[in-house]
């Protein structure tokens, strides 16, 4: 018989098929047992008639416990009250391996219990939605950049220097001298941009952050496109058709996913282009207006972000925020100093900031001052120095978390679903 996915049984109808997977759930009356199989692309309903099967083997599929593995084989059918549309009636069953009692039951766990339990709970159908919306988001992603030309590069994870403050640097014992994890692969980017024109890297970024959040992990995935010859508005135009190709395209690829998240699929409809935008001095205004007591200079925390993004229907793109709320390699507004050329994009429904960049600075004199301003080892910075001395030139580029984008999409309370394995500040296993 052939071998099939569970996802494309509807090709098979009326065929004799084989399905690979476990047992997700089972019923049994006298004459009958319904098995919920799954193989990892689905989950379907296989029904044991008691007189289509050898008596050895309708007894085994009472006894079944769940997670044990499965090959099934039986005729595909047509039944308009199946999840799927169809069932499998059995005619062969074995067992490859009978699971031990398994730890996660139909009955409600709490999330510390699921998280201790990862490596099963992926099993799980919610689970199993989330993390396919996520690879989804990263295939739309890559289609983006490589679909414009951009060349990957990818960024190394091994520093000696901070991209984004020394505050939250994992270091690491390098053969004797201190290496840190990524925070960001964005100055090698830069470096790429000079060469290959347009690039983007994609990889695990690191941030020693000791709050527990919802929407921080200590391991998370970015990508960040570097465009030469690129100033903030250029920068900001593409991070608006990046973000409408993304969700647009996981909308449409995932529906069924995300109605089985019970997402809001309206809120994604309006993800279109344009974006509103609003400088920090106008969205400072919105804050004070949400009755929040802030000050010209001050960073937005969460609160403020959502204050801010319920005042639009579709995400927000703040820019110009003070040189003092951002990194050291930020571009001065030439209209006014105080101001950063950069660029944040909120997510609305309270997600806050999904993307941050902007245009760098590319004179030598002004960002040796800042790296010295900002107490940064300048001899760590000497290459990055260098793209400033052979051609320099304007660029711009950005950063978007692909688990805040996930959880906005599937409009869940917490970053910590997105990620196959999350690293949070108490969490390291499994
Ligand atoms: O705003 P951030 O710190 O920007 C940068 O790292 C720039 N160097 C990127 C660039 O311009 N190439 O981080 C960018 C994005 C945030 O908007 C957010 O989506 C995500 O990375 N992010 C986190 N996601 C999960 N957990 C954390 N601790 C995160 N910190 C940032
Ligand atoms: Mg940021």
């Amino acid at each position: 018989m052939p071998w099939v996915y569970i996802n494309e049984i509807g090709q098979h109808e009326g065929q004799d098929v084989t399905l690979k997977g476990w047992l997700y759930n089972k019923r049994s009356s006298g004459k009958l047992h319904f098995l919920q199989v799954r193989d990892g692309t689905g989950i379907l309903q296989c029904v044991v008639f008691k007189s289509d099967v050898p008596p050895e083997q309708f007894d085994l599929a009472d006894h079944l416990s769940q997670e044990s593995s499965l090959i099934v084989t039986g005729t595909v059918r047509a039944d308009a009250r199946a999840p799927l549309g169809y069932e499998v009636s059995v005619k062969d069953l074995q067992l490859v391996h009978t699971a031990e009692s398994y730890p996660i039951t139909p009955k409600e766990h709490g999330v510390a219990f699921l998280l201790d339990h990862r490596h099963l709970w992926l099993r799980s159908s919610r689970q199993h939605a989330i993390l396919t919306v996520r690879s989804a988001v990263i295939r739309a992603c890559r289609d983006y950049f490589d679909g414009k030309g951009f060349t990957l590069l990818d960024a190394p994870i091994f520093t000696p220097a901070a991209c984004e403050g020394t505050t939250t640097l994992f270091a690491t014992d390098y053969f004797g001298e201190t290496a840190y994890l990524t925070q960001s692969g964005q100055l090698y980017a830069e470096a790429g941009a000079l060469a290959f024109g347009k690039v983007y890297c994609f990889g695990p970024t690191f941030r020693a952050e000791k709050s527990k959040t919802r929407r921080h992990l200590t391991e998370f995935w970015m990508i960040e496109p570097e465009v030469a010859f690129m100033d903030l508005a250029g920068d900001m135009d593409l991070a608006e058709d990046f973000v409408e190709y993304v969700v647009q395209r996981v909308r449409r690829e995932q529906r069924s996913h995300l109605e089985a998240l019970e997402r809001d699929m309206t809120v994604l409809e309006r993800v279109r282009k344009p974006f509103p935008r609003v400088t920090y001095s106008e969205a400072v205004e919105l804050v004070r207006q949400a009755g929040f007591l802030i000050q010209w200079g001050d960073d937005f925390g969460a609160d403020e972000e959502t204050a801010i993004s319920k005042q639009f229907d579709r995400p927000v793109l703040v820019h110009r925020y003070p040189t003092e709320c951002k990194a050291f390699y930020m571009k001065a507004d030439p209209e006014n100093p105080r101001l950063a050329l950069c660029v944040d994009v909120l997510a609305p429904e309270g997600y806050g900031e999904i993307i941050g960049g902007g245009q760098r600075e590319d004179d030598l004199e002004t960002l040796r001052a800042k790296i010295r301003a900002h107490n940064l080892p300048e001899e760590s910075f000497g290459w990055y120095l260098d793209l400033r001395r052979y051609g320099s030139v304007p660029h711009a580029g950005f950063g978007m978390g692909i688990e805040r984008v996930v959880a906005w999409i599937c409009n869940l309370p917490h970053v910590r679903e997105t990620v196959p394995f999350p690293r949070m500040l108490e969490r390291l296993r499994p």
